[in-house]
């Protein structure tokens, strides 16, 4: 049967509801928490600091570590404490797609920790984290070169859809996630994956809708940084 109507009603190329705070954490060096609707992620940058081990430090740059974890009271099923196959694949994307936005090089030798928890989940934990990650790494005063903002997009069914949550990703017809990552000002992507199945016009046109929903994810972003420091900066 066609999806006609999302469950929660909101149009077919609508993010849920977002929220965005930086310096949620005072003993970290940055952080920020990002919400959208039932899904919160926070995050805390600490460092730059000595890295241990040694033979890790590069003489060139800083080294960027991600560490994502779903939290097990953020779910409704039992989830297991601890790391996992999907947490460790997650931090990894998550450096990856944050990485080429950072100017690591006046941090040789060091190592920047970037922690990533997700106290509630509703689908999408893995944008919510990168855009609070994102927040947390310019909190730090770590020179960017642009945020980074990320969105599931996707199909529930036979529709199109920005923004899944849990009940549209077990949508009986079945759903394909398809989470991305950008830099809006370059307009490049940084993250892209694809959990399921869509053809080529398909996937061009979620990346369309996408993208527009990360200009919108990048405005909440900002408001963010503007609340704490203040300024027009973008
Ligand atoms: O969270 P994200 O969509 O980035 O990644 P996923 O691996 O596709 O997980 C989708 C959703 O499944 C999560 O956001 C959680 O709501 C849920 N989940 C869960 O309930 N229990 C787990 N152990 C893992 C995920």
């Amino acid at each position: 049967m066609a999806y006609t109507k999302r469950f929660d009603g909101r149009k077919f190329d609508e993010v849920r509801e977002m929220e965005a705070k930086v310096g949620i954490i005072k003993r970290a060096n940055g952080s920020a928490m990002f919400r959208t609707g039932k899904t919160i992620a926070i995050a805390a940058v600490y460092g730059p600091r000595e890295l241990f081990p040694a033979f890790l430090q590069d003489p060139k740059k800083g080294k960027l570590k991600c560490l994502y974890d779903l939290l097990s009271f953020s779910v409704t099923e039992r989830k297991r404490p601890g790391p996992s196959r999907r947490s460790t694949e997650i931090s990894m994307v998550t450096r990856d797609c944050l990485e080429p936005v950072l100017d690591l090089t006046k941090f040789a030798y060091t190592g920047l920790d970037v922690y990533i928890y997700i106290t509630q989940a509703d689908a999408g934990t893995r944008a919510a984290g990168i855009n609070a990650a994102s927040l947390a790494l310019a909190d730090a005063g770590i020179p960017m070169k642009d945020l980074i903002s990320s969105i599931a997009v996707g199909k529930v069914s036979d529709k199109i859809v920005v923004d899944l949550d849990k009940e549209e990703e077990d949508h009986k017809d079945g759903a394909t996630d398809l989470p991305i990552a950008m830099s809006v000002r370059t307009g490049k992507l940084t993250l892209l994956q694809m959990d399921g199945n869509m053809n080529q016009t398909e996937i061009k046109k979620a990346l369309e809708m996408g993208k527009k929903a990360c200009e919108q994810i990048k405005e909440v972003q900002v408001k963010a940084l503007q609340a704490k420091y203040g300024g027009a900066g973008k």
